[in-house]
């Protein structure tokens, strides 16, 4: 499969769309936002017009889009996919959803004799530009099978979950709970270096080799609490929702996490706070105005 087509050319979407025509396939994309148009177009994609026209010149259609809404309006909207495409064009959702909305896509392009395979991607925008996110994917094997050499060049990592359809997104979802307790841990930690005057550069080459180590610790310093930059990279909106999508799993299945619910409580609070846009990693600040904020009123 040589042509593919890519709806979502964002933060993740431009790279991964990218590192497909860096590998020879001839790309056609389409988003909502002119300027991540223009960027996919720069880097040597065809830009389409609408949905209709990705569907009409591609074989394999992918898609990385920020919500429910969104994913719902590709696919199933009456200007979508599912209205446009042929039974022999596969169609693979790399934006983390809920395991609700991945069934009803299932159902969907199964009563209209579409393949369809729920994929969603960890790994950041450094993978998706190195090319080597991990890939959680859910849905017949068979189809896996046939779209494998894609995903590889996406990544280094893929993994068919199961046939089920929701679960790579169960995977994703229990990795991205991880990525909210690392956040806050590392917000909340760095904190008490802060007031005892350590150099937070040498913390992290301490902390680095010992067991206080994670990826997203070496993520969140290195790329943005270090440089004071939190341009996303992935944005604390979009952590938030992964984390309801979590709790949503944990209260269909029985299950109280309280730890988790407090989290997620913390993430609204600092996206209410005008936050959202910002990557995760700006959890750091707030949590350092918050606890100074705290201090001054003692
Ligand atoms: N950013 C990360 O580090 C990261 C990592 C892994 C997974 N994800 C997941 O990947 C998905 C995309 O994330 P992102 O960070 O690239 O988000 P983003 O907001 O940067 O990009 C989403 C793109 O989709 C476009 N879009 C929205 N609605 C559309 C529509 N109806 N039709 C066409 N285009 C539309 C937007 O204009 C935007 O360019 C999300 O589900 C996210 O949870 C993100």
């Amino acid at each position: 499969m040589k042509k593919v087509g890519f709806i979502g050319l964002g933060n993740m979407g431009l790279p991964m769309s990218t590192g497909l025509i860096n590998a020879g396939y001839h790309v056609v994309g389409y988003d909502l936002n002119e300027e991540a148009a223009r960027s996919f177009k720069k880097a040597g994609g065809e830009i389409a017009a609408s949905i209709a026209q990705v569907a009409e010149k591609s074989e394999l259609i992918l898609t990385s889009l920020p919500s429910v809404k969104a994913v719902e309006e590709v696919f199933l909207g009456e200007e979508g996919l599912v209205n446009n495409v042929k039974p022999e064009q596969p169609l693979i959702d790399t934006s983390t959803v809920s395991p609700d909305l991945n069934v009803v896509i299932a159902k969907v392009c199964r009563e209209n004799s579409l393949d369809f395979l729920a994929a969603p991607v960890s790994g950041g925008v450094i993978g998706a530009v190195n090319q080597t996110l991990t890939v959680m994917v859910g849905g017949p094997k068979q189809l896996y099978e046939q779209v494998l050499p894609v995903f590889q060049v996406l990544g280094e990592n893929i993994f068919h979950v199961d046939e089920q359809i929701d679960s790579g997104t169960t995977v994703k979802l229990i990795n991205n709970l991880l990525i909210g307790f690392y956040t806050a841990g590392v917000s909340e930690a760095l904190q008490l270096a802060n007031k005892k005057k350590l150099d937070l550069d040498e913390l992290f080459s301490m902390l680095n080799v010992s067991y206080g180590q994670s990826r997203i610790y070496e993520r969140n310093y290195n790329s943005f609490i270090a440089k004071e930059n939190y341009n996303p990279g992935f944005s604390l909106k979009l952590l938030r929702k992964d984390l309801e999508f979590a709790m949503e799993l944990a209260d269909e299945n029985q299950l109280d996490l309280p730890i988790s619910k407090s989290l997620l409580a913390l993430y609204r609070t600092v996206e209410r706070e005008g936050y959202g846009d910002q990557d995760m990693a700006v959890l750091y600040e707030q949590v350092k105005k918050q606890s100074n904020k705290k201090e001054a009123t003692q």
